[in-house]
């Protein structure tokens, strides 16, 4: 297992349920991963977790919406790993009170912006250079399906930062690619998390959504680790500027 042997990986939101997933995923594959959080207690977790694996991994605080936070983060990093050739935008928000466009409160669509659009633009303008300074790399950055799906039960502001993480993608892709960096995003379907699981209220709510699936089940936060592991190594080495949804078929579902 080491498809990420001798890497240096940043994973943001890595105190989260897929970001820890995907730090513990990395780090099984032979990858040093600086653990980023604004929960330093939830980082310290999953490092504990990475090392009690056998991997290697830091934590280090940052508020991805903070320039100077961010980019004292990835200093720390590359300075403790001597570079960075991964970085993987994961973290984000997804609050409850977010709901349609016309009940907009634009304190609130400017906060969720400025951790899911800002945080990952923010990581990527300080963390970038080191992976050219690296010779090339990969980046991931989190987008969601409902980006690109409508749906009775609007998340507009989310799903709004989440398009524009989209469209951010394929421009990294295209300015990147002479650099030896291939950028893609991944998008997922509903990961059955305990915030995911707040906004089914009634075990109907549930499974009006889950009858959505074609593969009868929602993720885990393993399912999207993986994703996430496959775009940052090198089996994924002609691949560029693509969203890829993870949904288990919900987007190919009419009715
Ligand atoms: N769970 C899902 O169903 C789902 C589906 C599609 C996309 N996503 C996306 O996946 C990512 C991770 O989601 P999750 O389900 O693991 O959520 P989570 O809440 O378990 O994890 C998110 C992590 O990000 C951290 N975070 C939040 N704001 C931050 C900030 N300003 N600076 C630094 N860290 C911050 C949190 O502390 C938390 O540890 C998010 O971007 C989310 O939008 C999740």
């Amino acid at each position: 297992m080491s498809r990420l042997a001798g890497k240096r990986a940043l994973v943001t939101g890595a105190g989260g349920a897929l970001g820890r997933a995907s730090a513990l995923a990395f780090a099984r594959e032979g990858a040093a991963v600086a653990v980023v959080d604004v929960v330093d207690e939830t980082a310290a977790e999953t490092v504990e977790l990475v090392r009690a694996a056998g991997g290697t991994a830091l934590a280090l605080h940052a508020d991805v919406g903070e320039e100077a936070q961010v980019e004292a983060a990835v200093t720390a990093a590359v300075s403790a790993f001597g570079g960075l050739d991964v970085l993987f935008n994961n973290a984000g928000i997804m609050p409850h009170q977010d709901r349609s466009f016309l009940d907009a409160d634009l304190e609130l669509w400017r906060t969720i912006s400025g951790t899911n659009l800002f945080g990952t633009l923010l990581f990527s303008k300080h963390a970038v250079p080191h992976l050219i300074a690296a010779g090339g790399g990969a980046v991931v950055n989190m987008s969601s399906f409902l980006a690109h799906l409508g749906t009775r039960f609007p998340q507009d502001a989310y799903a709004a930062s989440k398009g524009a993480l989209s469209s951010l993608t394929i421009s990294m892709a295209v300015q990147l690619g002479p650099h030896g960096i291939r950028v893609n995003a991944l998008a997922p379907g509903p990961i059955a998390t305990a915030h995911v699981e707040q906004f089914f209220p009634d075990p109907q709510a549930r499974q009006l959504r889950l009858d959505r699936v074609p593969l009868g089940r929602f993720g885990t936060p393993e399912d999207a680790a993986e994703l996430a592991l496959f775009l940052a190594s090198d089996a994924a080495s002609w691949l560029t500027g693509q969203v890829v949804v993870l949904d288990g078929g919900i987007s190919c579902n009419y009715l």
